[in-house]
């Protein structure tokens, strides 16, 4: 029996999970541990513990951070509320604030001020979510899936729009803005997409390799958004099974009894040394060919941000 491996592509780390660890790793070496970064720098364990390692110290809350240190907010953003209480510790913040959830905080902050009210589609507690809400808390109203528009109400259905978190599935945010729009037919929708290019690539790659593999083994922490709508998608394009897993070791060797063709990708906060354990894993099983599926070729990068660039020059 031929067993392989196709390989998703693009998979892994994204534009701003690579500039929001950077930050972190830079900031180390700029000045000097401890660094304090609010809430996990993205939704990683092994990030967040090799980060730890090097000196990083993470905190959930900005009380925690000793007042006059320095303290990075993380790429899932945070609410206007949190640089007040940066300010008022007279903490040196450096926001590493993925530049695509900042343009849905100005949507947000936009719509608010025109007085609409927005509606945010997400899930409930999710970072993301309490940061993007938080710009204009008595404007933005949660939706979290489709079930949860019939208990939605608004004050004037002439002026309403939606907005959503980055990391979710198009499959799921459409169906919940259908549902919403057959309750509010006036329903504006968000000036651009909201779902970010690297949320929207791996999950158009996971369906390529979904659609030809029996399991598909998505590598991502529990706590990755997007790394779980990666599961979801593969079992809805093809996949008999999918399962999420930080490490290679947490692969079941069930999972892998009578499969010829496993799929591997990762969540856009995944490390490709994560990958490449997996693989080495499926190999000594028996899945030693690996194909490279490339559906999209990707080249986005963004700057560091400005508070660490200004820094790092005059260094
Ligand atoms: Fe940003 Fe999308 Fe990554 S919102 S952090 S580019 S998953």
């Amino acid at each position: 029996m031929t067993r392989r491996v196709l390989l998703a592509k693009p998979r892994g780390y994204c534009a701003g999970v690579d500039r929001a660890v950077q930050t972190v790793e830079l900031a180390l070496e700029r000045y000097g541990a401890p660094i304090y970064v609010r809430k996990q720098i993205v939704h990683n364990v092994h990030v967040v513990k090799t980060l730890e390692e090097r000196g990083a110290i993470f905190v959930d809350e900005t009380e925690e951070v000793p007042e006059g240190a320095i303290v990075v907010f993380s790429a899932h953003g945070v609410a206007p509320v949190v640089h007040d209480e940066a300010a008022g510790l007279s903490l040196r913040t450096i926001d590493a604030t993925c530049p695509l959830v900042t343009k849905v905080h100005k949507e947000a902050r936009r719509f608010a001020s025109d007085d609409y009210d927005i509606l945010l589609i997400g899930h409930e507690g999710h970072e993301e979510v309490i940061g993007t809400s938080g710009e204009a808390p008595e404007h933005v109203q949660l939706v979290d899936g489709p079930d949860d528009v019939a208990r939605i109400t608004v004050r004037d259905p002439e002026k309403v729009v939606w907005l959503s978190q980055t990391t979710l599935s198009v499959d799921e945010t459409t169906a919940t803005v259908e549902a919403l729009r057959a309750r509010f037919p006036k329903l504006i929708d968000p000036p651009s997409d909201d779902i970010c290019y690297a949320t929207q690539n791996r999950q158009v790659a996971v369906k390529e390799i979904a659609a030809r593999s029996e399991l598909v083994i998505v590598v991502g922490s529990q706590n990755s958004s997007n790394s779980k709508r990666l599961v979801e998608v593969a079992k809805d394009h093809g996949a008999d099974a999918s399962y999420l897993v930080d490490y290679a070791d947490q692969i079941d060797p069930a999972w892998l009894e009578g499969v010829t063709t496993v799929g591997v990708t990762s969540g856009a906060s995944v490390p490709e040394e994560l990958v490449d354990g997996v693989l080495q894993h499926l190999a000594a099983h028996g899945f030693d060919t690996v194909e490279e599926v490339e559906s999209v070729r990707e080249r986005m990068v963004f700057a560091l941000p400005h508070e660490l660039r200004r820094d790092l020059r005059s260094a």
